[in-house]
């Protein structure tokens, strides 16, 4: 570790640019400083350990993801990557801290599902991790558990108006939650969608003979989004907890949080790369893979789900980011292989595992919306790390280049190229990419984290241990 210096690149932050110099002793930074300063001494370059040249490029924030799903059970199979080969793939793409969600389902206790969840973590991770909780069975067992969550640094918890019968709270379960939620200044996360109309949908299909991956996002309609979203505002609003709507899909469902953040509401959403840029028609409906035929849709089969382009939700979800209706991107990182995973759901779109891997694009991605005029590269860097960091409680050590924060930094070069695809860049443990063919014009060329360089010069110099966790505070973001 000792002394290294980030020397020649242009600092980017959630509110402005600038030439620096960034100065790291051991784990952190010790100071930002005009280009070649002799302030510290003479010829800093010459006396640190470590010279990382960024000349003509942008020195950023480590991203953080704060929506991951490593090892998830789901749909009768766990999500295919590991922590370590999940943060590993999140340290190739720029991304040094990650949040994933530990789980306690129904009947289990809280303690037991957090307990499991750093068994699986602990001493794996190649960055940093925190958890947010789920809690996927309501009760007084698990309301009590709940006080000592902020003790924990676990500061966020889940609640799903989706999947019945795994994860699904229902109203009342989700009004006693939120009023404990409350009380404790727990961050609500809601997966937001009508689970019960869902299922009835999804089984008439069915039933039609229609049973392919298309008809996925046919039955989990947007209507069934934006009523779940307003009925999560509405309880919040009544129980004064602070909520934040996860993976945001439909247009109607950020009118419905900009309706909310109008009247001054503490609601916020995150949405993520897939629904800024794949749809229903493209991907759930494709066809072309031989080896998979009219089943290829299930390669993006995923809750929300993607959806039509001809509606204008990518086009809504991109401009939310720019109006601050939405706040992050994260993820949602639940990879399943299409072998002997997504394949449980041949013949039957319900029984296909929901998700998509993308940890290790997310920077990528979401730096191809600063080229085409999406978003500026400020936004970027907010919406991808200083955000995150504010939200969940992060902020100060995370998130940010400045004296006294945590070393994770990123050397990202506008010039440099990045071709997405399973014979190119992937170290996510999938048997394919739903990002493949995806281009992009720049480039993660260097990833330090705690002043560790885990990668440079398209090597990884990493190590599955170095990842600690991060015992998160309040959020940081309420108005
Ligand atoms: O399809 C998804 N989103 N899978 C992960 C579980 C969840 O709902 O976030
Ligand atoms: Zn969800
Ligand atoms: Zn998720």
């Amino acid at each position: 570790m000792g002394t290294l210096l980030v020397r020649g690149g242009t600092v980017v932050s959630a509110s402005g640019r600038t030439e620096a110099d960034v100065l790291v002793d051991g784990e952190r930074i010790v100071a930002v400083l005009q280009p070649g300063s002799t302030l510290l001494g003479h010829d800093l370059a010459s006396s640190v350990d470590t010279v990382v040249d960024a000349t003509g490029k942008y020195v950023i924030p480590g991203g953080i993801d704060a929506h991951t799903h490593m090892e998830l059970p789901f749909g009768g199979t766990n999500a295919s990557d590991t922590f370590e080969t999940g943060t590993t793939a999140a340290a190739w793409g720029g991304t040094t801290s990650i949040i994933d969600f530990a789980v306690q389902k129904t009947g289990e206790a809280v303690e037991t599902g957090l307990a499991a969840w750093h068994e699986k973590a602990g001493g794996n991770c190649a960055v940093d991790y925190g958890f947010h909780q789920i809690i996927g069975g309501v009760d007084e067992q698990s309301l009590k558990a709940m006080e000592t969550l902020v003790d924990e640094g676990i500061t966020s918890y889940k609640l799903f108006m989706a999947y019945p019968g795994v994860f699904y709270s229902d109203d009342a379960q989700i009004l006693k939650a939120m009023q404990k939620a409350a009380d404790l200044g727990l961050m609500t996360m809601m997966h937001a969608e009508n689970g019960p109309a869902i299922d009835v949908l999804a089984e008439q299909l069915y039933n039609q003979g229609k049973t392919t991956p298309y008809f996925h996002g046919i039955a989990r309609a947007w209507q069934l989004e934006e009523e779940a979203t307003h009925r999560a505002i509405m309880l919040a609003d009544l129980t004064g907890a602070p909520l934040y709507v996860v993976h945001v899909s439909a247009k109607q469902a950020v009118e419905q949080l900009a309706a909310a953040r109008d009247r001054g509401k503490n609601v916020f959403g995150e949405t993520c790369p897939q629904y800024l840029y794949l749809s229903l028609e493209e991907q759930l409906g494709a066809t072309g893979d031989p080896t998979w035929g009219d089943f290829e849709g299930a390669k993006w089969v995923c809750s929300t789900p993607l959806r039509s382009r001809a509606e204008g939700h990518q086009d809504a979800m991109w401009q939310g980011l720019r109006t601050n209706d939405l706040q992050m991107v994260s993820t949602d990182h639940c990879p399943f292989c299409m072998k002997d995973q997504k394949e449980l759901g041949r013949g039957d779109f319900r029984a296909i595992p929901n998700g998509i891997g993308s940890i290790e694009h997310r920077m990528d991605l979401l730096y191809q919306g600063v080229v085409t005029g999406e978003i500026t590269l400020e936004r970027w860097v907010e919406l991808t790390s200083t955000t995150p960091a504010r939200m969940f409680g992060l902020y100060g050590t995370k998130g940010v280049i400045a004296p006294g924060a945590d070393a994770d930094i990123v050397v990202y070069d506008p010039a440099g190229h990045t071709s997405i695809g399973l014979e190119k860049t992937h170290h996510m443990n999938m048997d394919h990419s739903a990002w493949e063919g995806f281009e992009i014009d720049g480039h993660v060329d260097v990833v330090i984290s705690r002043g560790d360089v885990l990668v440079s010069d398209g090597a990884f110099h990493g190590r599955a241990g170095h990842g600690r966790f991060l015992k998160r505070g309040l959020t940081q973001y309420l108005t």
